[in-house]
Order: structure tokens, then sequence, then C-alpha cells
């Protein structure tokens, strides 16, 4: 049966939150563990959904891969008894499509499914496919199926027409024992990057300048990578979710085991609108404010720019600041869809193209929503939690892809939020992203 949110809304959010190590580095990282026949220990890795799916194509391919309890992950990529990544996988989760680059650069050969089209945009992997190529792989795209084949990958330099994220980490991998250097310009500087390259360097790898646009990889001997024990870096968009639905609820909001420095663009454009923000710790952001904040106006951009990720729950921030924000979405196609639903909770937002403009109203009222992808999801959370009255957010399992123990975290804040069975017998919308 699927579940809905109930959330009783309009009380100020107070205390501090644990932030779990983050969904966009833990699952590249699963993927690198495949350039391995060691056995790799995670820690810091969350419970998700999404973490259960790339286990799920590991298992699929031959590893063993051992989840705990609490925030450790153990993988061992020794008997590998398939280079296949099959559709039904790589459908529900784009980032699957990670092990086309581990499983070529290990093994020589991989044959993974096209992710398709997704619900927030076209998302190609055109770059991905020209990056391998350039390391001198035969590609071949047969029957929604990406086939590559190289019996030794050679180092090449490589130009990205955009810093896209997930081509910089399938090259990053399958040039990891590439056969002399490999330098990618215009790579993506995403903090996940640095983590990607920290954790293939403690294997054993040779990258150097991540977090900059240009990446150096020097390959290292086939089979010379080895395990190692590593803790994934904290999640900066579940973090920022938490500092918003704070300072939205005009509360007082410490989050912790982040690294303020990932989170930068969102605070500088939250002081902007007159939030109180303060480093209680190197590794804790503090978020209060007693005033109804001020419109502001983003362009989402690649790291450092302002996240797309962030891009819906800071609409919902915008939906009751004082005065008009405009918002343009750069990264993706149609990543509007919760404006739909905020204008249901009493938004004021018209949208043109990539372009929202959102006149702030006093306050948001509770209705019946839908998450209708992650980050959506996330913004009707913090509409509800803003709300005067009651909310139901439904089509959950988009949330769960990315937010561990999201009611308990909540509720830690103060939040009158429950999780329920929903017998509406409503039908359930797919997303991979
Ligand atoms: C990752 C994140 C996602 C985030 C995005 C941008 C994960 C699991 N997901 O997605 O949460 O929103 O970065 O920060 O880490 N593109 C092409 N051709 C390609 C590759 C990408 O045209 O070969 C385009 C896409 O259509 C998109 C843009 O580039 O419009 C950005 O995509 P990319 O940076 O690759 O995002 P992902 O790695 O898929």
């Amino acid at each position: 049966m699927t579940e809905k949110l109930i959330i009783h809304g309009g009380k100020a959010l107070r205390g501090e939150v644990e932030i779990s190590g983050a969904k966009n580095s833990v699952l590249k990282l699963m993927a690198a563990t495949l350039l391995t026949g060691d056995s790799i220990e995670l820690r810091n890795v969350p419970h998700l959904s999404d973490v259960g799916v790339m286990t799920q194509v590991l298992k699929y391919l031959g590893c063993d891969v051992d989840q705990q309890d609490d925030d450790r992950l153990y993988i061992q990529a020794k008997n590998i008894t398939s280079c296949e990544a099959p559709y039904d996988l790589v459908r529900k989760m784009r980032a699957s499509f990670d092990v086309l680059g581990s499983l070529l650069g290990r093994f020589g050969e991989a044959r993974v499914a096209l992710p398709g089209g997704c619900s927030i945009g076209k998302r190609s992997v055109d770059l991905h496919v020209k990056g391998l190529i350039a390391l001198g792989a035969e590609v071949e795209i047969n029957h929604g199926y990406v086939e590559a084949k190289a019996s030794r990958l050679i180092g090449a330099e490589i130009l990205l027409d955009t810093p896209s994220v997930g081509a910089t980490e399938n090259i990053m991998l399958a040039a990891t024992m590439a056969e002399g250097a490999t330098i990618l310009s215009n790579a993506a500087q995403e903090p996940e990057i640095v983590d990607l390259a920290n954790f293939l360097n403690a294997m054993g790898a040779d990258i150097s300048g991540a977090g900059t646009n240009e990446l150096v990889i020097n390959g290292v001997k086939p089979g010379s990578l080895h395990g190692t024990t590593y803790s994934v870096m904290p999640d900066r968009i579940e973090a920022a979710t938490y500092l918003m639905a704070g300072v939205g609820t005009m509360g007082d909001v410490t989050v912790n085991n982040v690294l303020p420095v990932h989170l930068s663009s969102l605070t500088h454009k939250l002081i902007e609108m007159g939030a109180e923000i303060e480093m209680p710790s190197p590794n804790s952001i503090r978020i209060h404010s007693e005033r109804r904040l001020q419109a502001q106006n983003i362009v989402t951009q690649p790291y450092p720019g302002f996240p797309t990720d962030l891009q819906a729950p800071f609409m919902t921030l915008l939906s009751t600041a004082d005065g008009v924000s405009i918002v343009k979405e750069t990264i993706y196609e149609n990543r509007f869809k919760q404006v739909g639903e905020l204008k249901r909770m009493g938004a004021d937002i018209s949208v043109e193209r990539d372009v929202a403009v959102i006149t702030g109203v006093p306050h948001l009222s509770g209705a019946e929503v839908n998450a209708h992808d992650l980050r959506a999801g996330a913004a009707m959370v913090i509409a509800g939690v803003m709300a005067e009255g009651s909310t139901q957010v439904f089509d959950l399992h988009h949330l769960d892809r990315g937010y561990e123990d999201v009611v308990s975290k909540m509720r830690s804040l103060g939040a009158d939020i429950e999780r329920v069975p929903d017998t509406s017998g409503r039908p359930v919308t797919e997303e991979s992203a």
C-alpha cells in the first residue's frame, strides 16, 4: 500500500538535525566499487530507496553487497558474472548508468540500458558516450542499450560541451585504469565529483583537479585498484531542505554534519532575503529569522552556482516572501512541477517557458498535494510545515529516494507530521532522476 504524509503546519521549527550521507555521492561510489575485486567499506551511507536500487544493480552484476542497520555498506565485486545492466533496473534510477564507465574500465566491456527520458527533462547521455569513444572505446547503441568495448582504454584530452555531472563521473571511472593521462576540461565541479575523486584515489587511482573545471586522470595499471574504507560526504541538498524549512516557519534550526562551503550559493541568497545565519561549528549551520523574508531572484547553474536540485524547495520559500521573485531554470526543461501544487496551496506563480514569477502571499494554506518528483516532494514538505492548516502529501516514493527518515527528522524539530497508509487508490507516478 502507498503512503501519504499528513502535516499540520504553521509551527516554528526549532532544534538540531543530523544530516545523512549524500545520495548523489554514494550512488557513484557504489558504481566505482566495480573497479576492484577487493572488499570496500562505505560509511555514512543513508538508507534510501535509490541505494536499494543501486544495490540491486550491483547484485545483478555479481557483487556481494551488505548494508548494515547503521551507516555501513560493504561491497565486493570479486565474482562479476555479467557486464550488463538491464533496462528494468536502469530505468528506475538514472544514476545506475554510471556502472558503464566502471565496467568498461575494469573488464573492457559493458552493456548498459539507456536510461531514457525522465519526468524533469530529456537528459541525454551523448556526452558520456562521446567521452568513452575519445578514450578509444568502440561504442554502439543497439536495441536501447549502450554497448561499449575496448581491449585497453587510452588516455585522451576531452572537452565537455557542458559540465555534466554524470558524464564527468563516467569518464573518470573509465579513465582510472586507462593507458596514460586523460585531461577532462569543462568538467563538472560539484562536491560529489570531489568525493568520487577522493574515493578513487583512496582505492589507488591518480586523479587531480577535482573541484576545478579541469581534471587530470593519470591511468594506473590495470588491476592495481584496491579495497578501502571511506566515509560518504554529507548531503548538501538534504541540509538545505531543513534550513529552508526552518527559516520558512520563522524558526531556529541547526543542521549538523554538513560542509558549509557546499551550501554557499543558498546561504548567500538566504542572508540577502533577511535570514540570520551562523556557523556554530565548522560542520554546522544555524538559521533563524523573526521576520518575513524578502523576495529574491535565482538562476540555476552548475556548481558553484545555485543548484537546480534546490530550485523547487526554494520556490516554496519565495511563495511567501515579501515582493516579486524571479526563478530561471537553466539545467532542465521540465522542472516546475511543484508550481501547480504550490498554487493549490495559495501561491501566486506564473510560468513562461523556463522562468517563473512568484508574487509573495502572506501565507500558504494546507491542501492535498503531489510530490511529483524527488525535489518537488521536498518543496511540498516545506510548504506543508509553513502552511496554515493541514496538508497531505502523496506519491512519497519520490521523497524516499533521497530523504532518510524525513518524518522523524522533521518531528525532532517540532513539526506535526505523520506518515499513514494512503487508501485513496491514486495511481503512482514514475520518475528516474
Ligand atoms: C546529477 C544529479 C542531479 C542534478 C544534476 C545537475 C545525481 C544522481 N543526480 O544528475 O540530482 O540535478 O546532476 O546538478 O547525481 N546532458 C546532456 N548530455 C549528457 C549529459 C547531460 O545534454 O550526456 C544535460 C542534461 O540533459 C541536463 C544537464 O546536461 O540538462 C545536466 O545533466 P547532468 O549534469 O549530467 O546531471 P546528472 O548527472 O544526470
